[in-house]
């Protein structure tokens, strides 16, 4: 294995003076900072300095976690990461945050650090299973649901292509992907997320809670999906969205095998309160001041809420369920 990647990384030229270090894949490698340290004993042993170049290859969770040690390390060493998930490469590994999961909350610490670079070799797509391919695909879907409704309207005329693995077809939608996200970070004017708007955070305020109550069982890009698909049937029994949309969101989703439904989704406090609803409190703490919730207008479309009703949480799920049981 560190022979392969030694091989790998000189076949891109690109320089190494140090063996490998392996961390874990997946979300247990961001539990609290066991593997930062790790991380950062093996840069001191290295001798890095600022003049260094980190170089990191993995999913979303070691890239957080290998940019979370690569900033603090002399204040901050240059980061190479090479994302190998459909979520890094077509969102998480072209991004400015870092971190690692704390006192049972997810992302609680960790910096905005820009990359050096990011270099996304889709070939690494190839070896996904088809519930991590997925993943990707429900970035890809909030981005064009927030912002750019032909991306959407791309990604359904191609559903068949995805579900036949059609390679070609599979990278441009990950890597149009990557480029909607990059472009809203370098031109939006809030890269560091200062102010309460988030819209990249479309569907994560249930995504992370479902994510966290699952014990992580539930992957992000799952949590993603089912935050997704939740927010839509919000937005439509709210009366913003018309029906047809959050048709073609949840009919697309059975086509790309996306989940819309989990029965975690309808678990209750002992006050009868649904635990999702957490999510919000969770998504107002870790941004500060008012609480700033994407929902869809339309498709390609987005406007900021600032309070849901648990009530049409409540129906959306059920709305949900009944759907998944029907599809
Ligand atoms: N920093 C950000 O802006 C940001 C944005 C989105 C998501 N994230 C984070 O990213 C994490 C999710 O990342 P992810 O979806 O990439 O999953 P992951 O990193 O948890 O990896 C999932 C699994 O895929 C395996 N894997 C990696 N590359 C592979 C390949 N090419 N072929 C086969 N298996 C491979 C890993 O070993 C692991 O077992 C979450 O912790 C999420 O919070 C961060
Ligand atoms: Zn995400």
């Amino acid at each position: 294995m560190l022979d392969r990647i030694e091989r790998y990384l000189q076949s891109w030229k690109i320089p190494s003076s140090s063996a490998p270090f392996l961390l874990p894949g997946g979300e247990q490698v961001k539990a609290g900072f066991s593997h930062v340290e790790r991380l950062i004993d093996f840069f001191d042993r290295e001798r890095l300095c600022r003049q260094s170049l980190i170089v990191a290859l993995g999913g979303g969770a070691v890239l957080d976690v290998a940019g979370f040690a690569a900033a603090l390390v002399h204040r901050g060493v240059r980061l190479l990461r090479l994302p190998t998930t459909s979520v890094a490469q077509g969102d998480s590994g072209i991004g400015v945050k870092n971190g690692i999961n704390f006192a049972e909350e997810k992302n609680f610490l960790g910096v905005f650090a820009p990359p050096h670079g990011v270099l996304c070799d889709l070939t690494f797509l190839q070896t996904l299973d088809g519930g991590l391919l997925a993943d990707g695909l429900a970035e890809a879907i909030k981005v064009a649901m927030i912002k750019n409704g032909s991306f959407f309207h791309e990604i359904e005329q191609q559903a068949l292509e995805i579900e036949e693995r059609n390679w070609p077809v599979i990278e441009s939608i990950i890597r149009q992907s990557g480029e909607i996200h990059y472009r809203h970070i370098a031109t939006s004017g809030d890269p560091f997320e200062r102010g309460s708007a988030r819209p990249l955070d479309f569907g994560h305020w249930a995504g992370h809670r479902l994510e966290k109550m699952s014990g992580y069982s539930i992957r992000h890009g799952e949590g993603v999906a089912l935050g997704i698909a939740l927010d839509t049937v919000y937005a439509q029994i709210q009366g913003m969205l018309a029906e047809q949309e959050r048709d073609r969101v949840l009919s697309l989703f059975e086509k790309l095998h996306l989940p819309v439904y989990h029965p975690l989704m309808e678990k209750e406090d002992d006050s009868g309160v649904l635990e999702v609803l957490g999510g919000l409190n969770d998504f107002r703490e870790h941004l500060g001041g008012e609480l700033s919730i994407p929902l869809p207008l339309r498709i390609g479309e987005a406007v900021e809420f600032h309070e849901m009703s648990a009530d049409d949480v409540k129906a959306a799920i059920s709305f949900l369920k009944a759907f998944s049981r029907h599809s």
